[in-house]
C-alpha cells in the first residue's frame, strides 16, 4: 500500500521557486491499479519520484509498504519497482545480460534471476529477442526491457511513470495486460499517464492533479457521476483549464 501524506515540493531554479506539489494526499491500495492523471507540468513525475525515494519532499511524507520514505528509503527501494521515462539501458547488453546485472545488484541468486527473467520475457513477449543487443531494439522493445529490469526483483509495489508512452496499441496492450496480472497477484500498482482512454479500462482508482493540486479523486463510476460526464476526457476538460503557457 502507498499512503501519500500532504506531500509538498518546491524547486528552486535560477532564483525562482516553483511550487510543483502543494499538498498531495491519497491512498493506493494493494490489488489495485491507481492512475495519476494531469496535464504537462501538473506534478505527476515529481509525485512518483518522491514515492520511490529518488527525490525528497519539501514537506509531508509517504508510507510505502509500512515504511516511511523519509526514515527508511533503503527498505522501500527493495520493495518497489520504479520505471521512469529516463530509466536507462545499456545498448551493448542483451535483455538477458541486463536482467543478470540488475538481478545481481538486487542480491538475487543466478537461478532465481533465470526463473524470473523467463517469466518476465514470456509475459512481455521478449523471448525471441532476449539474446540480441539492445542497440538494435525499437522504442517499444526497449520500453519492455526497461519494465523487465524494473521488476526483476519481484517488487510488491510498482511505480511506473508513463509506462505506455510511445508504444503502439499492441505493445501497450502487452504492457497493460501484464500490469493487470500484477494487480491480480495483489501488488500495488501506481502509474501516471496522458492516455485517458487506456487508463479508463485499466485503473481502479484515479486522481487528477493540476498545478500541484488534486482536483478530483475516485473510481471511474464515482467520477463520471459526480461530474455528469460520459468519459474521463470530459472530466479532464471540465477541471483542467486550457493554458497558453504549457
Ligand atoms: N528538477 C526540477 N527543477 C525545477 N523545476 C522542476 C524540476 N522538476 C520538475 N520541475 C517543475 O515542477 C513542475 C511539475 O513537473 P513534473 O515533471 O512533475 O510534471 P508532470 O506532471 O510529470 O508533467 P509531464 O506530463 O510533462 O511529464 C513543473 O512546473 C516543472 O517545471
Ligand atoms: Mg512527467
Amino acid at each position: 500500500m502507498i499512503e501519500a501524506k500532504k506531500i509538498r515540493k518546491l524547486f528552486k531554479s535560477q532564483g525562482k521557486t516553483v511550487e510543483a506539489l502543494k499538498e498531495i494526499s491519497f491512498i493506493a491500495a494493494e490489488g489495485e491499479i491507481f492512475g495519476l492523471l494531469g496535464p504537462n507540468g501538473a506534478g505527476k513525475t515529481t509525485t512518483l519520484r518522491i514515492l520511490s525515494t529518488m527525490l525528497s519532499p519539501t514537506g509531508g511524507t509517504a508510507i510505502v509498504e509500512g515504511h516511511d520514505i523519509l526514515k527508511e528509503p533503503a527498505e522501500i527501494r527493495r520493495k518497489i519497482g520504479f520505471l521512469s521515462t529516463e530509466t536507462g539501458l545499456y545498448d551493448r547488453l542483451t535483455p538477458n545480460d541486463t536482467l543478470d546485472f540488475f538481478g545481481k545488484l538486487a542480491g538475487m541468486e543466478p537461478g532465481e534471476i533465470r526463473k524470473r527473467a523467463d517469466y518476465l520475457f514470456d509475459r512481455l513477449a521478449l523471448q525471441k529477442d532476449r539474446k540480441r543487443l539492445i542497440s538494435g531494439f525499437s522504442t517499444g522493445m526497449k520500453q519492455k526491457v526497461s519494465i523487465a529490469r524494473a521488476l526483476v526483483h519481484n517488487p510488491s509495489v510498482i511505480i511506473f511513470d508513463e509506462p505506455t508512452n510511445g508504444l503502439d496499441v499492441l505493445t501497450a496492450k502487452t504492457v497493460t495486460d501484464f500490469l493487470k496480472e500484477m494487480r491480480g497477484e495483489g501488488k500495488t500498482v501506481i502509474i501516471s499517464t496522458h492516455n485517458l482512454s487506456l487508463v479508463e479500462k485499466l485503473c481502479d482508482h484515479f486522481v487528477i492533479i493540476d498545478m500541484g493540486n488534486i482536483v478530483a479523486e475516485g473510481t471511474l463510476p464515482e467520477l463520471l457521476k459526480k461530474y455528469e460526464a460520459d468519459e474521463l476526457e470530459d472530466i479532464f476538460f471540465k477541471l483542467v483549464p486550457e493554458r497558453s503557457d504549457s
